[in-house]
């Protein structure tokens, strides 16, 4: 009788260790192949997380960590008034948070500006030697810069400009009127050229790849949707209008922006203006 405890003591959790691997296998080789999914289906299938796809991905060549903050050296870092205003209870901002796309021709002023680039990626604490910010991101890796594409801001040329999120300052990459360009580029969403400024929100995918391998792509769309609704909210809290657009032509915005669409590329935009 002892020995059969034992036995089974030895037995069992290896039986179990076999059914979940089998099981575990059964599942990653699908019913479907890959001529039948489309190419949604095959970016969530081929990013969904195993057993013993984990293990595998120990064993598989990651990509190359680009550094953590992009720069544009020469370029003057203009600065933003520090981030300040204390402004509605979270849950009115939560209740009152709507997708505005009518705004009125008056201009933001550059500490509203301040106030939406840090709710969107602002600095709030720090680890050892990692900074942390306002919006969560899988394994603190960052992936996004927000580019501003600025039509009506006081004091604040148009433009198209880099956040530097370390300075919480600006870094002109392109001046100029970008109303009818982002238009177009935004399948003629006119809501985009009414808007005080455009934030583009781009992401360096192996930041998050060089931890995660492919997984990582879907930790990138998920934090686009953390910093968005960071934006929705602050923008209510401001008093703004703000509508979150996922509906453009990915290569005209990265032509914009001045990124290669393949190591950096747009994820997301958000409308904001004044009511
Ligand atoms: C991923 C995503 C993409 C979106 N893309 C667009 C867009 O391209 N244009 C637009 O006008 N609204 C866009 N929206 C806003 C939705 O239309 C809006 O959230 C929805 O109608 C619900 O309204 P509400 O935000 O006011 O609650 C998008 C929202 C999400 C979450």
């Amino acid at each position: 009788m002892r020995s059969l405890r034992k036995m089974l003591l030895y037995i069992l959790p290896v039986f179990l260790l076999a059914v979940v691997l089998l099981s575990q296998t059964l599942c990653g080789s699908g019913k479907r192949s890959d001529e039948d999914r489309s190419i949604g289906e095959r970016f969530h299938h081929e990013t969904s997380l195993t057993w013993l796809g984990a293990l595998g991905d120990a064993f598989r060549g990651k990509p190359e960590e680009p550094p953590q903050y992009k720069t544009y050296p020469g370029a003057e870092i203009i600065e933003l008034p520090e981030p300040v205003y204390r402004g509605l209870v979270l849950e009115e901002a939560i209740a009152g948070r709507r997708s505005v796309r009518n705004y009125s021709t008056n201009a933001m002023t550059s500490l509203q500006l301040s106030q939406l680039l840090f709710a969107a990626q602002g600095i709030t604490g720090k680890t050892y030697d990692q900074y942390l910010r306002t919006a969560p991101s899988a394994g603190a890796t960052y992936p996004f810069e927000i580019y501003v594409v600025v039509h009506n801001v006081e004091n604040l040329p148009q433009g198209i400009y880099h956040y530097a999120v370390l300075e919480h300052g600006l870094a002109l990459v392109r001046s100029g009127d970008f109303r009818d360009e982002i238009t177009g580029a935004g399948l003629d969403q006119e809501m985009l050229g009414d808007a005080d400024v455009v934030l583009v929100m781009s992401a360096i995918f192996n930041r998050t790849r060089h931890t995660y391998l492919e997984r990582g792509f879907r930790y990138v769309y998920i934090e686009a949707g953390h910093i968005s609704q960071n934006l929705y909210l602050e923008a209510v809290s401001l008093g703004l209008g703000s509508v979150a657009v996922g509906a453009f032509l990915d290569e005209k915005i990265n032509e914009l922006i001045g990124v290669d669409g393949h190591n950096e590329a747009a994820v997301y935009l958000q409308a904001v203006g004044t009511l």
